[in-house]
């Protein structure tokens, strides 16, 4: 069943409070509410309560202590419809429910023996019945029985307020969360677990408890995520004057998780991939990653919790929002043009593959069949993106005032993405109603420019026009408000410009960048006074989610490489002369000569003193994914073409500088015991970059990275070695390495998901046969969420020649996983379809890949996650 936008009702009633009672058993828990309902005041008097439920089994229903009558009442597998109620009372329900054999993850279930709860988006539904949807805000006293050597810990929301025993070795906490919540932050967690415990001073002094919930042998890895989680809470007060609100502050880690992680009030829980680090089982990314989610869970408590959603179409107000402020804290923890550059990756890559897949959908959905599929690329980080536009178009002085104002305005209310942007257009005085077709209007836009030199005027114009392609459902497309951060390289840097039209700046006098505010069609601007013919260096910083067509030449690339002051330019330009390179590979394989311009892009990145983690991505050839989405947008992908190609470009670098490899990791190479810290992180990318191409067709440098995979310290180094050894070495010395890292991290089960992954992604070999065979290693477990990705997911992602064999094996290799997942657990089901639905983008695969999805469809019983998908998909 398709859900509109625009079919939005506020509800006919609200619930004040909640008391929600649980005693948990092993074969089944029992979950008593009490519900303080009251009639809104536009509802009728003879309005229903309809309240969300299922697979719940009622015991009991009372209306003021009075059980309630069959006939006033009806109960279906979703709903639970009371009428004849009065204007305001308590419902009483008691609903018995089997969490240890909720397989979906959805709602109360056990991970390794754990009680624990995801509630978001509607698996609130799946505890007790309740008017499951973001709009009604309650707040929540919750009690907690279970078996007193089982569940040591008794968590939920807010604050304890009372613990005690009770017979039959059992014991009870009972939990006061004063703030009003949606249903989708209740959190409750019960079981054994050990805790790490630091407290913050808030900035008007107030003392909070921080208390990380581990399994005890997880202890010794907790301290990365605390110290990220202070820093959080004190960036937040400095960037945002947001101060934490209540005495403590929950992370709970579990093993069986979802996503990544969630928001619920006080009480957050992480899958254990996000919170727990240390250096033989995560890698430099890991590390960044757990910063930066530990942050974005922590900055949901205002940007989500304290300022909630409406409805689920405007879920990007709060994970947009929460996206763009956990970026701008990496970005202030590290390097900001580092993250720049990782952020546009994944869109391009990644957010721009889905604006033109099957499921393309705005930044705010006008419409869905199961919100679940729309927790996306596209709601986050194209999400963020918008709010960053927002950010440039305002300036930070008004943004801050525009923020300051959306929360203080909208401080325990549940609200829409137009509330947010009127926020912004009150605290700056701009009008922002053409901006705002961001939110409504789905896929890429794509700006084409062209330039034209006057030279006896010294006047270069830019002509600028920009097109969004259609997508399902939207044919029609308006121009977009787009900020087109640029500059203008000259002979010997950037020069200063003077645009017409633009007042003259005395305090910007040299100034050589500016934001030219694209929101036509069609429009030129002129830059006066120009000494030379320059370059335009375009998008810098990536100032907008938009694809650029600009003809350059590679002399004018090789310059921006060169000279340019914009690290995402300079970035972005050496990647374009490598996919250019690729391209001409791919369709004369047997090239053999290195353009001299790339060569000498290369030789200019690799001499200057530049940040080593950008050099590192600088260098890097561009990945198959991102190739196949650019031959996918003006044709198809040839997925094989694109890998012998990616293999011949990596053979000529790596042969052309094998000196320069070789200096690299030399002098990058991080000979102190490990850290995480910026300076370890961005030497070691460096000098692994360098090792991968020193590795490449040399058996020198296939033993380099051999002993560099026993010599290493750490994660992050053992992995590039042990990748490269299987692309490069023999299958002998990489069996070995495979045989050596499970013998010494079997027990460490996050460092096992990267042993699946590198071997689920490597290319050698019949990876079919290797994955199909994992799928019964004791290492794998086919119902945990990360081991599903760790070896499926990354086969389907990132091992294209052999998802994409040509008999289909592939595709059927994942169709399998998807239909037994079909049952057990929908979401991680409907995730994992994402390869297939690209279906078009591929000349070869196109026909096996829409039979394996049109046999999916004929399943029966299909949940409505993969039902979506493959309707989509198909139509
Ligand atoms: N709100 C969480 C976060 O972004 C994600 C929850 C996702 N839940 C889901 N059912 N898709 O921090
Ligand atoms: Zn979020």
């Amino acid at each position: 069943k398709t859900i509109f936008l625009s079919e939005y009702k506020a509800p006919d009633y609200g619930i004040s409070y909640t008391e929600l009672h649980f005693e948990l058993f092993d074969d089944h828990s029992l979950v008593h509410a009490r519900l303080h309902f009251k009639r809104s005041d536009h509802a009728s008097d003879t309005a229903t309560l309809v309240l969300n439920g299922q697979e719940l089994e009622l015991q009991a229903l009372a209306l003021d202590g009075e059980t309630l009558a069959s006939d006033d009442y009806e109960l279906s597998d979703d709903f639970l419809c009371v009428s004849g109620l009065p204007a305001s009372g308590v419902l009483e329900t008691t609903a018995r429910i089997y969490p240890q054999s909720n397989t979906s993850l959805e709602g109360l279930y056990r991970s390794r023996g754990l009680f624990c709860t995801q509630c978001e988006a509607e698996g609130f539904r799946k505890i007790t019945w309740f008017p499951d949807r973001p709009d009604v805000m309650s707040t929540y006293h919750v009690t907690v029985d279970a078996d007193a050597r089982q569940c040591p810990e008794l968590l939920s929301n807010g604050n304890l307020v009372q613990s005690m025993e009770l017979p039959g070795d059992r014991h009870r906490a009972v939990w006061d969360d004063p703030f009003p919540k949606p249903s989708y932050l209740f959190a409750l967690v019960a079981g054994n677990l050990s805790r790490v415990e630091d407290t913050f001073i808030t900035m008007n002094g107030r003392k909070v408890r921080l208390i990380i919930l581990v399994e005890e042998k997880d202890l010794d890895k907790c301290a990365h995520a605390m110290d990220s989680l202070k820093r959080s809470m004190r960036w937040d007060e400095e960037r945002f004057g947001r101060e934490y609100d209540l005495d403590v502050f929950h992370i709970v880690a579990v093993d069986d998780f979802n996503m990544g992680a969630m928001e619920n009030k006080s009480l957050n829980i992480f899958n254990t991939s996000c919170v727990l680090a240390a250096p033989d089982t995560t890698t430099d990314a890991g590390y960044q990653r757990i910063e930066s989610i530990v942050a974005h869970e922590y900055f949901h408590n205002w940007s989500g919790n304290r300022v909630t959603c409406r409805d689920w179409f405007q879920l990007s107000l709060k994970e947009g929002f929460t996206v763009f402020r956990d970026a701008e804290f990496s970005a202030d923890m590290g390097s900001r043009s580092l993250k720049r550059v990782e952020d546009a990756m994944v869109m391009r890559t990644l957010q721009f593959a889905e604006d033109a897949g099957p499921m393309s959908h705005p930044v705010r959905p006008a419409s869905f069949i199961e919100i679940s599929n729309f927790y996306t690329l596209t709601v986050y980080e194209k999400g963020a993106e918008v709010v960053r536009m927002l950010h440039t178009l305002l300036g930070e002085e008004d943004f801050r005032r525009g923020s300051d104002l959306y929360f203080d305005r909208h401080d325990g209310q549940a609200v829409t993405c137009d509330d947010f942007v009127s926020a912004m257009e009150d605290a700056s005085g701009k009008n922002l109603s053409d901006f705002k077709r961001w939110y409504s209007q789905a896929g890429t836009p794509e700006l084409t420019i062209r330039d034209d030199w006057d030279a006896e005027q010294g006047v270069y114009t830019l002509s600028v026009s920009q097109e969004t392609p259609a997508t399902p459902g939207q044919s029609d497309k308006e121009a977009l408000v787009i900020p087109l951060a640029m500059g203008l390289l000259g002979e010997a840097g950037n020069l200063r410009l003077t645009l017409d039209g633009e007042a003259p700046d005395p305090e910007s006098a040299d100034n050589t960048h500016r934001i030219l505010i694209v929101d036509k069609p069609e429009q030129e601007f002129r830059f006066s006074g120009l000494p030379e013919c320059p370059t335009p260096s375009l998008l810098r910083g990536f100032s907008a989610p938009v694809r650029v067509d600009y003809p350059y030449t590679r002399e004018q690339l090789l310059a921006l490489v060169s000279r340019d002051d914009d690290e995402f330019v300079r970035w972005d330009s050496l990647q374009q002369l490598m996919v250019s390179a690729l391209q001409e590979l791919q369709a004369e394989p047997h090239r053999v000569s290195l353009d001299p311009l790339l060569e000498e892009a290369v030789n200019a990145i690799c001499s200057q003193s530049l940040d080593p983690a950008v050099q590192a991505d600088m260098l890097r050839l561009p990945s198959e994914t991102y190739l196949a989405e650019l031959a996918s947008h003006s044709g198809k992908a040839d997925v094989h073409g694109i890998f012998r190609a990616r293999q011949a470009l990596r053979q000529a670098l790596a042969e052309t500088f094998r000196e320069r490899w070789q200096q690299l990791f030399d002098s990058y190479r991080v000979t102190a015991p490990y850290a995480a810290i910026g300076e370890q992180i961005g030497a070691r990318a460096l000098a692994n970059v360098a090792l991968d191409y020193l590795a490449t067709g040399d058996e020198q440098g296939v033993s380099l990275a051999a002993q560099y995979y026993f010599s290493a310290d750490n994660l992050t180094n053992r992995l590039v070695a042990l990748r490269t050894v299987l692309r490069e070495g023999d299958a002998a010395l990489g069996d070995s390495l495979i045989d050596d890292f499970y013998a010494r991290f079997k027990d460490e089960t996050l460092a096992m998901n990267h042993w699946l992954s590198v071997q689920a992604e490597n290319t050698s070999g019949d990876s079919i046969a290797r994955v199909r065979a994992l799928m019964e290693h004791p290492a794998y477990d086919s119902r945990n969420p990360n081991k599903i990705r760790a070896l499926i997911g990354a086969f389907a992602n990132a091992n294209a020649v052999h998802f994409h064999k040509h008999d289909g094996a592939g595709y059927r290799l994942l169709g399998e996983v998807v239909e037994t997942l079909n049952e057990q657990n929908p979401q991680i089901a409907s995730r994992l379809l994402t390869p297939l639905t690209r279906w078009n983008n591929y000349a070869q695969g196109a026909t096996l890949m829409r039979a394996e999805l049109e046999r999916l469809s004929e399943l029966p019983s299909l949940s409505p996650d993969v039902y979506e998908v493959l309707s989509k998909s198909l139509a």
